[in-house]
């Protein structure tokens, strides 16, 4: 289903008054209106269960492009009555025919939670608006709770949409910073040369937040941190720094490589961590909540390829900074310290190497030195993924978008990680805003070693 930005195209945002609307939906449209990379026949339709909004409301300080204004339409309706669906569809119909003269293809972006996204898919399925030609269903994280109701929910998409017409987001992967992850490796043999245990020692990938749940108590309480970061965002980063690139030219057969590494993968059962931040109970109501905001597994993979390297996830909410990064240990040389390569996906995107040199002076003294490269310095500002997301759904590139398998095997990885979370029901390190993931992990070394009385 290839479809170059000149489809005309309408885009039905479902939730457009919600906060990933119009935090980054809205934004990256507008931007891509000013960039000129819409289809020249475009059309926003946003569906909303509020009768008194209005584009005015709903677009002042969002959108700045008059531009982009012109083309959104709300629509008000029941996302569980039958007969609002066979209203929009006439509506869609005459736009089709009026403003956008042809058959435009059909984008429904549900940006809404997954409990409220099921029922409008069974809607679109019996209403036929899925069988529409040219419809495509986007669909946001989470992709259900663990293995099983994954398999559920890929089973009940699958009786409604062909599996090509399904967009998986995880905005993670349509990153400037993580899509470089590929080219990287791709086109500078003398990293992807010696991206193997031989030459590797470890690697950890971070993705550190100093925010809170930011008033999602309900969401959080649910989700915690393995599901709502782990589950796709860094086992996908995983995937792209681990997998075998697939052949010359097989950009799209990317998903496929993402999985086979997935699949490779196996949590230590014996270096699981979790933690929660403190104060994190007050704000969801749980004085007994065992959610965890902080998580650190480390796993290993049984391709050859991989053998014996730890791979070392580690998120975190209130920490002592924001930072996303892969960092690459090399093994050293007998007791020197090693080189050590940090892909720095956000902030201060960029990439640094660290090697050795002979610090100047009479002795010989060695210092670890950085060579560095940052994308402000050479390339300027980047465009946001929600823009990448967009613009390769209505190209019909499934490339940065997850599959059904990806998602299945990520789960069953976090299947296991609960697992071995059970059998320590009552670790959960109690950490203050503002610690580092070493200090989360050390004050959990601490209390085990009180619990047991044992020094560390
Ligand atoms: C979302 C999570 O998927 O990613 C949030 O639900 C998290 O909890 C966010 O804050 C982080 O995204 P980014 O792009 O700011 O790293």
């Amino acid at each position: 289903m290839g479809n170059n930005v000149d489809t005309p195209t309408i885009l039905i945002i479902i939730g457009i008054t919600g906060d990933l609307s119009k935090r980054k939906l809205l934004p990256a449209l507008g931007e891509m209106a000013v960039a000129g990379v819409l289809p020249k026949q475009f059309k926003i339709i946003g569906i909303t269960r509020q009768q008194a909004v209005t584009l005015d409301i709903l677009l002042t300080g969002v959108i700045h492009s008059e531009q982009i204004r012109k083309q959104i339409a709300l629509f008000s309706m029941s996302l569980t009555d039958a007969r609002d669906y066979a209203r929009l569809d006439v509506y869609l119909r005459e736009i089709a025919g009026g403003v956008l003269g042809g058959t435009p293809q059909r984008l429904w972006y549900l940006s809404v939670p997954p409990k409220t996204a099921w029922p409008i898919i069974k809607q679109l399925n019996v209403s036929g608006l899925a069988k529409v030609p040219r419809t495509k269903l986007l669909l946001e994280k989470p992709f259900g709770v663990d293995r099983e109701s994954a398999q559920e929910l890929v089973t009940h998409i699958e009786n409604s949409f062909a599996p090509e017409q399904v967009y998986r987001i995880d905005h993670y992967l349509a990153k400037e910073t993580v899509q470089n992850i590929v080219v990287f490796r791709h086109d500078n043999p003398l990293f992807e040369r010696t991206w193997n245990h031989d030459a590797i020692e470890r690697i950890d990938i971070l993705a550190g937040e100093t925010i809170g749940i930011e008033g999602r108590a309900a969401f959080y309480e649910q989700t915690g941190a393995l599901r709502d970061i782990v589950q796709s965002h860094l086992l996908q980063l995983a995937a792209l720094t681990l997998m075998t690139l697939p052949e010359e030219g097989g950009w799209q057969r990317i998903p496929e490589a993402r999985y086979a590494l997935l699949h490779s993968l196996e949590v230590d059962p014996d270096h699981v961590h979790r933690g929660q931040y403190i104060g994190y109970r007050d704000e969801v109501y749980n004085p007994t909540s065992m959610v965890e905001t902080f998580v650190s597994l480390t796993l290993f993979s049984n391709d050859p390829r991989w053998r014996d390297v730890p791979i070392t996830l580690t998120t975190g909410k209130a920490l002592a900074q924001k930072k996303t990064e892969i960092v690459v240990t090399y093994r050293r040389n007998g007791t020197q310290d090693a080189n050590i390569l940090t892909l720095r996906l956000q902030p201060n995107e960029g990439i640094e190497l660290c090697f050795l040199a002979k610090r100047p002076g009479y002795d010989r003294k060695i210092e670890r030195v950085p060579l560095a490269f940052t994308y402000a310095d050479h390339f300027g500002a980047l465009p946001d993924a929600y823009e990448h997301v967009l613009l390769d759904a209505v190209r019909g590139d499934h490339t940065l978008f997850v599959s059904s398998e990806e998602v299945l095997e990520s789960w069953r990885i976090i299947d296991a990680t609960r697992k071995a979370f059970e059998s320590h029901p009552d670790t959960l390190t109690l950490y203050p805003h503002g610690a580092t993931p070493e200090q989360v992990l050390e004050l959990e070394q601490r209390v085990l070693c009180d619990k047991f009385n044992f020094s560390p």
